[in-house]
């Protein structure tokens, strides 16, 4: 997986592609990041749970010098046994180097931050490192509004996870990586600014007392708009994108790639 160093960008295919797209899309990103010389270990995908073990053997079949790495966009809360239709994070070692938890778009399915917190204790028994979303979904909020609710909501999915026994430390000292992802701003075409994003990570830097808490964006990024995100320095900087829209097509995603210095 990736260094510490370079910025990881992870492509979020929610359900937009049918399993067969997904292992063509993931060719084309490969093929034309190979050309452009794309970092190993820089990219992530994180395609749909259907397509997610058809689109890691092809990468580790055909791409393997580029590293790429598989997240699934989710998992269970239970540990393995009678759970029909449930996908438990131990099964997805293998396949899977990373499992994104807690997206906006799952919490307004139900998702409370007890149950992602349990999921998340579950990846962390798996050894499988938990990319944790979190966001406020005001606009208008203020700065220390905004940093207040986030760090909330970090809170809530820490008490959930320590319901399972597994502790703030046992947390951070994971690899997990928070996902810092404004609702108002996914989808929406308007990425938030990075100043916003920077006091947010400062502000969960500050609460964990760890100043190499790995922290990403996500809302509409794109091309134009990626780069601004990883200027931010000291415990506001930022160690990557979630990118949702812009990577579905080889093209933009790799254009996200070169923005920020991965990929040429
Ligand atoms: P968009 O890039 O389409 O705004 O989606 C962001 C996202 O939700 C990634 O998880």
């Amino acid at each position: 997986m990736n260094d510490a160093a370079q910025p990881l960008l992870i492509a979020n295919w929610k359900a937009n592609l049918a399993p067969g797209e997904e292992v063509a899309l993931a060719a084309q990103i490969a093929t034309l990041g190979a050309t452009r010389r794309l970092s190993p270990g820089s990219l992530m995908i994180a395609p749909s749970m259907v397509g997610l073990v058809a689109v890691a053997s092809l990468l580790r079949r055909e791409h393997d010098a580029l590293k790429l790495g598989i997240a699934a966009q989710d998992c269970s809360s239970d540990l393995a046994g009678a759970a029909t239709g449930e996908i438990p994070a131990s099964h997805l070692l293998g396949a899977a180097d990373a499992v994104i938890l807690g997206h906006s778009e799952r919490r307004a399915r139900g998702e409370s931050g007890s149950l992602i917190g349990a999921k998340l204790a579950r990846c962390v028994a798996a050894g499988i490192r938990p990319i944790l979303c979190l966001g406020d979904a005001d606009p208008k909020a203020t700065e220390s509004e905004r940093c207040a609710l986030v760090v909330r909501q970090w809170r809530e999915v820490l008490a959930g996870a320590a319901t399972l026994g597994c502790d703030v430390a046992t947390v951070l000292g994971s690899g997990v990586t928070i996902a810092y992802e404004p609702v108002w701003a996914i989808g929406s075409g308007q990425a938030a600014s990075p100043d916003v994003a920077a006091a947010v990570a400062r502000a969960l830097r500050s609460e964990t007392s760890s100043s190499s808490l790995r922290i990403l964006y996500g809302g509409s990024v794109d091309g134009k708009s990626a780069a601004g995100f990883l200027s931010p320095t000291g415990e506001g900087s930022l160690n990557g994108l979630l990118i949702g829209g812009a990577s579905l097509q080889a093209e933009r995603l790799l254009e996200i790639a070169t923005a920020v210095g991965v990929a040429s």
